[in-house]
């Protein structure tokens, strides 16, 4: 009998424990659980913000949820602590690299006080969550992809684009004003005489979208149309960023779901010229269908009948030098964001020989824009920039400011002979013939049976390079012309030596 009355108490006990576990749980959830926003003003006053949203679960210890911030989206793959300490791992894939992020904090009143960072060693973030309505930020239902097709050619851009970009010198810092600076300054230079003729705008000029999903342009970029007509009005061409993703690398708005309206707004702009940067695209596709995203804005720009130049921005995965003129691109990237920095522009310029073969005339590989008179190189390495970018037939766009540069700096960017190398109607991009330790020789073949030949000395003194003419794989006589110092000289049948500074080059053009 004791034992029996024991149990029920015991029972009685444990179920009421149980109900009121359960009461609590439907009343009140877990103070971390909902949908959790950080929203900062972007820099230079344009209107729009940078959010972050954590949509968080929490169930006892255990925390599970997303985050989104700008061009990520992550899953929560580890947490410990709850609401008065918290750190929680997060993690995505991007294309075939685990990407991971960390989140430590707690919640005070009705705050989430966070700070992030991607590495130990890096500074934390700090910054403060309140709650969003459910479903806000949320990202969108992934649209289904068309079958792949041939893009038909646009037919621009014959030879590589020559222009600027407002990115690797201005960032988020660029709008309507400077934009039409640097047109002024471009078509009185002595820059569009050379050949430059495209001034592209990169990332950020971008809202949200109206009523009927039209892009709108932040504060920076008052009216797009008007700055287009100004840039044409200088015999200059305009050019736009955009991404396929929901956003943008810089976390503004993207085209996903809105491809063919926005190629029409470019169209109604007046834009000549589109760069479509992958970025936020990586929270809704993987790499292998980045063929068929691309394809859409092919085909979108194509509809509007307005010349406009298509730029893919993918860093060269998937090898899209094999299909990026399939999808209707003019020019591709082929490696990730070059840097004002000796060791960055030559592992991108030097690492481009392999990608010969897919360079043709309105299909250009693109090892990413010039770092030219941005400071952090010497008019030797720019000259090498410049050399080694020709040899290549890249793009020639312009990162610097072109209202305040050094004579020096523009008579790199204007060398005419060294500009008719990269610009050869040939379309051919030059390769390594030779190569010992960091000295390297390059040729690439020119229209009207002419070479171009550029001695490269990556070394940190001045080298000697002696090549024979069958190393070259030249032979006979030929007349040589220096591009930098712009002088004949005289070209030896057998062999040839060249006193190349360190970090410096020899270009000379070879014709009969
Ligand atoms: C990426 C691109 C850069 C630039 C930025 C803008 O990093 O590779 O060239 O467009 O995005 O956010």
């Amino acid at each position: 009998m004791k034992t029996r009355h024991r149990l029920t108490v015991i029972i009685t006990l444990s179920i009421s424990i149980l109900l009121v576990f359960i009461v609590r749980a439907w009343q009140s959830p877990e103070p971390l659980t909902g949908n959790w926003v950080v929203r900062t003003p972007n820099p230079n006053n344009d209107g729009t913000f940078r959010t972050t949203y954590l949509n968080l679960k929490q169930e006892g210890s255990r925390i599970t949820g997303t985050i989104r911030t700008t061009q990520f989206f992550y899953r929560v793959t580890d947490n410990t602590g709850g609401p008065d300490g918290f750190t929680l791992t997060a993690s995505m894939m991007d294309g075939k690299s685990e990407r991971k992020v960390q989140y430590d904090g707690k919640l005070i009143g009705d705050e989430l006080h966070i700070s992030t960072r991607r590495r130990p060693q890096d500074n934390p973030t700090q910054m403060i969550a309140v709650r969003a309505p459910a479903g806000e930020g949320a990202l969108p239902a992934r649209n289904p992809l068309p079958a792949l097709h041939k893009v038909p050619d646009n037919g621009l851009v014959r030879t590589p684009p020559m222009g600027w970009n407002s990115w690797n010198k201005f960032a988020g810092r660029i709008d309507d004003a400077t934009v039409r600076s640097i047109a002024d300054a471009m078509a009185t230079n002595g820059m569009k005489e050379a050949g430059y003729v495209y001034i592209n705008i990169d990332d950020t000029w971008e809202a949200g979208r109206d009523a009927q999903g039209n892009i709108l342009t932040n504060k920076k970029f008052p009216d797009m149309k008007a700055l287009a007509d100004y840039v044409h009005s200088k015999g200059l061409k305009l050019g736009i960023y955009s991404s396929p993703g929901p956003n943008t690398c810089a976390g503004y708005e993207g085209t996903y779901g809105h491809e063919e309206q926005d190629a029409r707004t470019y169209a109604a702009w007046g834009i000549d010229y589109l760069k479509y940067d992958w970025c936020g695209a990586r929270t809704l596709y993987t790499d292998e269908e980045m063929p068929a995203v691309y394809q859409i804005m092919g085909d979108a720009l194509l509809k509007t009948k307005r010349p406009i130049v298509y730029s893919l921005c993918q860093y060269g995965r998937l090898d899209v030098w094999k299909w990026g003129a399939d999808v209707g691109g003019n020019l591709w990237r082929t490696t990730g964001d070059i840097r004002d920095a000796w060791d960055s522009m030559t592992r991108i310029g030097f690492s481009q020989n392999d990608l010969a073969p897919y360079a043709k005339p309105g299909h250009w590989n693109d090892p990413d824009m010039l770092e030219i008179g941005n400071g952090a190189m010497s008019e030797t390495e720019y000259k090498t920039h410049m050399s080694l970018w020709a040899m290549l037939a890249a793009p020639l766009l312009a990162g610097n400011d072109l209202r305040s540069m050094s004579p020096e700096i523009l008579a790199i960017l204007t060398n005419r002979e060294v500009i008719a190398i990269d610009q050869d109607k040939l379309g051919k991009q030059g390769q390594r013939v030779w190569q010992s330790g960091e000295q390297e020789v390059w040729t690439r073949a020119l229209s009207g049976d002419a070479i171009a030949v550029a001695f490269f000395n990556r070394a940190k003194d001045e080298a000697k390079i002696t090549v024979k003419a069958a190393d070259l794989k030249i032979t006979g006589k030929w007349k040589a012309r220096d591009l930098w110092s712009h002088q004949a000289l005289i070209w030896p049948e057998t062999e040839s030596a060249v006193t190349v500074p360190s970090h410096g080059v020899v270009m000379l053009r070879l014709s009969r």
